[in-house]
């Protein structure tokens, strides 16, 4: 099988002097592995389930083999980032920046049970696609040449799983819907994950002026109407200072 080369997307490769600062800090960079460890992992148990699934012998197979790569993957991740974690002495920068560098986030959304073959190795291919072009912009932006190693070897499986879940597609559906539908479902996703870091910024910002603008215009006219108001009711004795009755 002739093995597909992983390409950074357009927005990765703009992005690159940000990646190259995201990933300069050794606690992050350890923080960040621990969190691809896990996804990788999950990645592995999901293509377990598919391959429990699955009726083509040929896919349970393939899909068996992508389930031990992840957890390989999870394992590399893993060492790399706790060795990180005792370098810095356990410290770690404040921010992750997930959002930013989110590593194979694919298949963090998985239901296994909800796809048919050809729509799962769509959702899979173009999962597969989108990691393998992250993982080949964080390997070169890196500057740590052990962690970016890291990234070589895992990159390999990631162009083979991104090979084989297109050719498996093209196998079991030579139309290739699927891979439309799974293009327009990450589109769809991708315009949601806006839209919501979206409304978190306009809520910040709504809260802010009502903090900074809106409360202070109220204070302003509580003080003015305090200002206005008769002495209320007073006690004999307060009366008196002012009084001889
Ligand atoms: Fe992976
Ligand atoms: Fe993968």
């Amino acid at each position: 099988m002739q093995l597909r080369h992983a390409k950074p997307s357009l927005r990765d490769r703009i992005l690159r002097p940000v990646h190259r600062w995201v990933w300069r800090d050794a606690g992050r960079r350890a923080r960040k592995l621990l969190t691809f460890a896990r996804t990788e992992a999950d990645g592995g148990r999901d293509l377990a389930r598919a391959a429990e699934l699955t009726h083509d012998a040929l896919l349970r197979r393939l899909y068996l083999r992508h389930a031990r790569d992840e957890q390989g993957h999870a394992d590399l991740f893993n060492a790399r980032g706790r060795q990180l974690l005792r370098e810095a002495g356990g410290a770690s920068s404040g921010l992750e920046l997930a959002w930013l560098a989110p590593g194979e986030r694919g298949l963090d959304d998985l239901r296994v049970e909800d796809h048919t073959d050809a729509s799962l190795l769509a959702f899979l291919h173009l999962s597969e696609k989108a990691a393998a072009g992250r993982f080949a912009i964080y390997r070169e932006v890196l500057a740590d040449p052990v962690t970016a190693d890291v990234f070589t070897t895992i990159l390999r499986d990631e162009e083979f799983h991104m090979t084989y879940t297109r050719t498996q597609l093209m196998r079991v559906q030579p139309s290739g819907i699927a891979l439309w539908r799974a293009r327009g479902g990450r589109l769809w996703k991708a315009y949601l994950r806006l839209a919501s870091r979206l409304a978190g910024v306009m809520g910040g910002i709504i809260l802010l002026v009502q903090y900074f603008l809106i409360i202070p215009i109220f204070a302003l006219f509580a003080k003015r109407a305090e200002r206005r108001e008769k002495d209320g009711w007073k006690t004999p004795q307060e009366r008196s200072l002012g009084s001889q009755y």
